[in-house]
């Protein structure tokens, strides 16, 4: 049930205008202030009631217009609403999402009359608000050449960030103080000298550009838009509602991870019938390529073969994996690079289609259709519907989609233009009834509250990097479930079990980034762990399956569920320690991660059902595994566990420890 109050209408005469108003999160404790200072300039304060978070921080943004909404704004009214409701997401981490904050909507005017509004919602944790220009009288086009929204930290604090860019978010984190970063994407997380956590980011990102952060001193930053070619940020006709800007304001790290703020400032679900949207494990011809030993393009080391596809359909098929992905098994990959490469319907000679689809139907395991584009958003604007009705058709009901490579006339990836491209790729998708897994995506902002078929992207230094680069460092993956993670599911396909690369024969050094020293640098046992603590509802056991055959660790995959019904956090220090439980029925099944340290921590287990018995299966590092020499030996043991257990955990260096808990039978 929707209950949405109005609790009281302000109105100001023509004359009066008022300077301030103030907002309260529902437990009172956080506190968001407006203003309007003596030049009609906006600046908001957030504090909690014992500490300043940011002091004040300019809003509003420039036109290129005459009628600029920087300053001579007053307020001229003022509506205040709340919500608290509870709603049921499709999928995801837990099965119901709590919805509640308090709500300002303001009604600005600027010296020439125009109309300002700014909604502002405060939840307990955190707060968002956005911008919208009205359907007005004397505003026409609209272009944004700045937006003025600023984050002024009033102390200092440590951040985790990747750099401010354009076209990427495939980087390393730094972790400074937080007046040493120049620039960032976001999200970016700071633990504040007085101990609260805060990440900033931005929800329901439909028609605008991408917001990128940049210091303007100190502890001080603004938003800086990803422009157009001619240097607008973002254009549109008659009226404009920008995303969310969004602040997570915990008491602890796992208070982020927990927070449901960026999902809950998108629209509820457009797609009257979602039964079709399922989550699923996949495996696929994929790592062979980024490995060097197998290749997208046809000849002798084709990955994508007829052959290989039923082999990995029998694999799928007998371990409880629900779908498999094939790329380079469409052609144009010898013409990768170039404008029009790639051609989404036809298939290679050595990959037969229509035998595969019907071989995988036989099997009960469904197919993931890969469209790269290389970046060509245009001519894959032009072939979608082809292209998604041969999926359709074909009963295919995922796609996987991938923009490696510069974007045609001067866009930026995360410019409005490729925003408002992935939007219509999902919304397309949604008629033919695909979700989607977008690599090089757009951010994650919560969309997949709106619609659902869009599951997880990249949009992350993943694992791929691991074949052709120097690799993840073991702190990344205790830095992204703070960070990136926290816009949404992430495509970061863990599961390499040859982690030394002790399999791969015959190697052709493929990507201009390898030095010849690639590896996985984590424990086998630490890559089961990463199934669970980076969440996917379409999750991938990325290996070549050749190196799962009669690997008894395989098994926690095999048994691991594609979907959760609840998830809690258990230990969490970003760039330290993580370790979440999720349950899906009665059954519970654990990730705990650790950095380059090696690690001793306890897990409550107090979660469980306090009137039952459980059997736990662990997966753990031994006292001789070794992350330099001797990454992949684990100790599979079981132990009787039930909610008063203090389940202890010893990690090596970039280990880890993965555990099944099953209700214990007789
Ligand atoms: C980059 C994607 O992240 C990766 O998963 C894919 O294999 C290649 N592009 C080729 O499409
Ligand atoms: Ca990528």
């Amino acid at each position: 049930m929707t209950i949405v109050v109005l609790l009281s209408v302000l109105l100001f005469s023509a004359c009066e205008s008022s300077k301030s108003v103030d907002l309260l999160s529902p437990n009172g404790e956080i506190a968001f202030d407006l203003k309007v200072n003596e030049n009609g300039q906006a600046f908001y304060k957030l504090q909690t009631n014992k500490n300043q978070i940011f002091s004040d921080s300019r809003l509003g943004m420039e036109l290129r217009e005459d009628s600029l909404f920087t300053d001579g704004l007053r307020i001229i009214n003022v509506v205040r609403n709340e919500k608290n409701e509870n709603w049921k997401p499709v999928w995801g981490p837990n099965d119901s999402i709590l919805e509640k904050y308090n709500e300002l909507i303001v009604s600005l005017k600027n010296h020439a009359n125009n109309d300002l509004k700014l909604y502002v919602r405060l939840f307990d944790d955190g707060l968002g608000f956005r911008y919208e220009i009205p359907q007005q009288n004397g505003i026409d086009s609209i272009n944004i050449t700045k937006e003025l929204t600023e984050f002024n930290f009033a102390k200092n604090g440590t951040a985790w960030s990747i750099p401010a860019n354009f076209d990427s978010y495939e980087m390393l984190y730094r972790t400074t103080q937080l007046s040493e970063v120049p620039d960032a994407n976001t999200p970016i997380t700071v633990k504040m000298e007085s101990g609260y956590y805060v990440s900033i980011h931005e929800a329901n990102l439909t028609n605008y550009a991408g917001m990128t952060l940049k210091n303007t001193g100190s502890t001080n930053f603004q938003a800086n838009l990803v422009p157009w070619p001619d240097g607008v940020k973002v254009k549109a006709k008659g009226s404009l509602l920008s995303p969310w800007r969004t602040v997570m304001l915990c008491k602890n790290a796992a208070g982020l991870v927990e927070s449901n703020l960026i999902q809950n400032l998108n629209e509820p679900c457009a797609i009257p019938d979602t039964k079709w949207i399922q989550p699923m494990k996949y495996v696929g011809i994929w790592w062979g390529m980024h490995l060097g030993v197998e290749t997208w393009t046809p000849g002798p080391k084709h990955g994508a073969t007829t052959d290989n596809m039923k082999k990995y359909i029998d694999f799928a098929a007998d371990n409880n994996i629900q779908a498999v992905l094939a790329e380079g098994w469409n052609t144009g990959w010898e013409n990768w690079g170039k404008p029009k490469a790639f051609d989404q319907v036809t298939s290679y000679p050595d990959f037969d289609f229509d035998e595969i689809v019907s071989y995988a139907k036989s099997k009960g395991v469904e197919l993931i259709g890969h469209h790269e584009t290389g970046g060509d958003y245009i001519f894959y604007e032009e072939s979608m519907d082809k292209a998604f009705s041969k999926l359709h058709d074909n009963g295919i009901r995922v796609v996987k989609t991938g923009y490696a490579g510069p974007i045609p006339n001067g866009q930026f990836h995360h410019g409005q233009k490729m925003v408002q491209h992935y939007r219509k790729v999902v919304e397309t998708a949604a008629k033919y009834h695909l979700m989607v897994d977008a690599h090089e995506p757009i951010k994650a902002t919560g969309i997949s509250r709106t619609y659902p078929n869009m599951m997880t992207r990249e949009g992350v230094r993943g694992m791929e990097w691991n074949g052709w680069s120097e690799g993840n460092p073991p702190e990344h993956h205790v830095i992204l479930p703070f960070t990136r993670c926290l816009g949404g599911p992430i495509d970061y396909t863990p599961g390499t079990f040859d982690i030394l690369y002790k399999n791969r024969k015959d190697y052709i050094k493929w990507n201009s980034n390898d030095k010849g020293n690639s590896r996985v640098n984590t424990t086998l046992a630490k890559q089961l762990a990463l199934w669970v603590c980076l969440y996917s509802p379409l999750q991938m056991a990325s290996d070549m399956i050749s190196n799962y055959e009669d690997q008894p660790a395989f098994h926690f995959f095999v048994n691991l569920p594609a979907d959760f019904e609840e998830s809690k956090v258990l230990a969490a220090e970003i760039g330290d320690v993580y370790a979440v439980a999720r349950r899906k029925a009665s059954n519970w099944y654990i990730g705990a991660i650790t950095d380059e340290n090696a690690r001793e921590i306890d897990l409550d287990l107090g979660f469980l059902d306090a009137d039952k018995k459980y059997e736990a299966t662990i997966y753990s590092d031994t006292d001789n595994t070794s992350l330099s020499d001797n990454p992949t030996e684990i100790k599979i043991f079981k132990k009787a566990v039930d909610s008063k257990t203090k389940l202890h955990v010893k990690m090596q260096n970039s280990g880890g420890q993965a555990i099944e808990i099953r209700e214990a039978k007789g």
